[in-house]
This record gives structure tokens, sequence and C-alpha cells, in this order.
């Protein structure tokens, strides 16, 4: 079955009815979700989640939104101390965001690198969020992989195939969204067409952008299904073993998340 690597339960538009957004995706053959943290001052929110259903876990970060809102954004002990659960899976989501900039450029990156510092002690992936940052992005992850190996996921993947090359080279994941089945995003398509095999996650990121053709609606895990569906296309393979290639994957990154 399809795992859903990246959505956002504790937010209202799914914890309203998360025992109808689990079962329907239980229908549509999505067995997993890993329910993504966004700021320290709500981590037990997805916790709670996690605690609550057997087939959820998640993770602790603060995403770049958040970066100067959160007075513990950089401080690699908070994100030790949140993390230390049986269903933590992974540090972020952090990143950069320079389309928004809510917050200083220099914030951004600085609690990208605490919650880096905090992935590699702890041996769990880090989960990444770029946007319009590809050259920091990728200097970055770069550099942080010379102080010490670490492993991570470019989710909603919407960067330029450089910054995927350079992740990939480190050995990092991509993770394809609803995206993938947008008109535009033929830039997008061709990335998933050319990452290699070992490297692919599927995930929803919501409650936001619904694939084609549940657009405009709110996004549930259910949904992972038609960009698993799209990615299968994209890449000429069945959908039967582009389920079984996104989970392995998915459990190796994801390592916490027993098999
Ligand atoms: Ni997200």
């Amino acid at each position: 079955m399809i795992i859903d690597s990246h959505a956002h339960l504790d937010y209202p538009e799914l914890s309203d009815d998360l025992s109808g957004v689990l079962m329907r995706a239980h229908e549509a053959g999505v067995d997993r979700v890993i329910s993504i943290g966004v700021k320290l001052s709500t981590a037990d929110r997805p916790r709670a989640i996690a605690e609550a259903h057997d087939n959820v876990w998640f993770s602790v970060g603060v995403h770049p939104h958040e970066a100067a809102n959160e007075d513990l954004a950089c401080d690699t002990a908070a994100f030790l101390k949140a993390a230390d659960h049986p269903k933590c899976v992974a540090i972020g989501e952090a990143g950069l965001d320079y389309h928004y900039d809510f917050a200083p450029r220099d914030r951004q990156a600085d609690s990208f690198r605490a919650q880096i510092a905090a992935a590699r002690e702890l041996d769990l992936p880090i989960i990444v969020h770029a946007r319009e940052a590809d050259d920091d992005m990728a200097n970055i992850i770069e550099e942080e992989m010379e102080k010490g190996a670490f492993t991570g996921v470019l989710h909603c993947f919407s960067s330029g195939p450089e910054l995927a090359r350079r992740a990939i080279d480190v050995g990092f994941y991509v993770s394809f969204s609803g995206i993938l089945t947008f008109k535009s995003a033929d830039e997008i398509r061709q990335v998933a067409m050319t990452t290699p095999e070992n490297r692919i996650l599927v995930e929803t990121d919501a409650p936001y952008l619904a694939p084609v053709p549940m657009r405009g609606k709110s996004n549930e895990p259910a949904y992972t299904r038609h960009t698993l569906s799209k990615l299968a296309e994209i890449r000429g393979q069945s959908e039967s073993d582009m389920i079984a290639v996104t989970r392995a994957n998915t459990l190796r990154l994801f390592s916490r998340m027993e098999a």
C-alpha cells in the first residue's frame, strides 16, 4: 500500500474529521501517514495524533515561515528534546522560503542549520522545504554534509533540476506532491522522470495542493493515489511497481517507522 510521507494532520481541515480522513485514505490504498510539524510551540499536536493512531507517525520542526515567530527556532537542544519519542521519525519541515520571506533569510538559514544539527545527532532524516532558494539550499546542504553526514528529503519538490541533482548527489531523496499533476509543471515532471528509482517518495502536503482531478478541494492523504498514478505514467512503470518502490524508499529513509 501507499505511504503519504507528508501531511499536516493537525491542521483543522484534516483534524476536524480525522477518522474520516484516515478511513478514506485506507479505502484509497494509503495505509500510513507521516504528520509533519511546523512549529515547536505546537509540536504536541502531530505527536498526539501519532499516539492515537497506529498508522500515523510524526516529525518535529520549525517551518521557515515560522522561523522568526518561534523563540526556539535556532535551538538545537529544543529539537532534540521534542523529538525524543518513539514515533518521531524525522526533523522538519525546515528550510528556506524566499517566495514569501516571512522571516529574515539569515534567521531561516540559522533555524535550518540548527535542525540539521539535531537530525544529525539523532540519526533522523531532515524534511526540507525549499522555495525559490535553490542555490542557497544546495550550498547549505553541501556545507552541512561536510560537518558530518545526515540524510533527508526535498519535500513537495518544486525547485529546479540543479537543486535536485546536488541533493541526490549527497544522498537525499526527492518527494513529489500533487504539483506533479498540474498542467504547468513540465519541469517538475522532468525531474520526476530522471530521479533515481531508489530516491523517490510521494506525499500530499495536505491540506494543500490537491492533485488533479481534486484540484481546488482540500487535500487529504487518500489523494496520494493520484500523484502515485501520475508518477507511474511519467516514468513508464506500473502502479504496483511504483507503490512498492516508493514504500521501500520511505521505510528506508524514515527508518524509525518499523516495516
Ligand atoms: Ni508541508
